[in-house]
């Protein structure tokens, strides 16, 4: 058993400041939550401060309402040397009716840092459950995709200006 805090929910409602032009919650707002949980939870688990490296697969299935309680769960489903990797997801629901779904999902990677911006070690996580393996098996495989991805997308690819 791990002693470190391995996963983190912010809850809140989904305020009028929060809308885009379609009346509905900005994506902008809510990739912003995304941020924030994913931080914490990078936080905690490393007691470093951190950046964040990557963000990807970010999937909005549904919109978030204004009025909505949001919860915003991140987990850690993997540790390298100094990053970690961090499954979030957003759900929420009209709190009159108690019917919460999901509408968001990604993957984080934060990297600890010191002082100067440097990366620094972190405490590797171990899985404990079937769950927990087949996270990391999950985290490890979408590394793997990446790697095609950050040379399609590499300063020698397609360059917008
Ligand atoms: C994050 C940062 C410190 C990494 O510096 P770097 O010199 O690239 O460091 P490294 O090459 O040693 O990589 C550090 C870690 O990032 C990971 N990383 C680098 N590029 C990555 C990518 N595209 N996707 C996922 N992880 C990546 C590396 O795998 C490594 O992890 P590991 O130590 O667990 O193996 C640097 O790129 C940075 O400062 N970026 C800006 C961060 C920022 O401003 N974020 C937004 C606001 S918080």
């Amino acid at each position: 058993m791990q002693d470190r805090e391995r996963e983190i929910t912010l809850r809140f409602l989904a305020e009028p400041t929060d809308v885009n032009f379609g009346g509905k919650v900005h994506g902008g707002a809510v990739m912003k939550w995304i941020d924030q949980a994913g931080y914490a939870c990078a936080v905690a688990w490393s007691g470093q401060y951190c950046v964040t490296v990557y963000v990807g697969g970010i999937r909005f299935h549904r919109p978030v309402l204004i009025g909505n309680v949001v919860e915003v769960s991140a987990k850690l489903i993997y540790t390298g040397k100094t990053s970690m990797h961090v499954a979030v997801e957003v759900s929420a629901g009209d709190p009159k009716e108690g019917l919460y779904a999901k509408t968001t999902q990604c993957i984080i990677v934060f990297v600890a840092v010191d002082d100067r911006g440097t990366p620094v070690e972190v405490e590797r996580w171990e899985p404990e459950s079937e769950q927990d393996v087949a996270f990391e098996r999950y985290a490890k495989k979408l590394m793997d995709l990446r790697k095609d991805t950050d040379k399609e997308m590499s300063p020698h690819g397609i360059a917008l200006y």
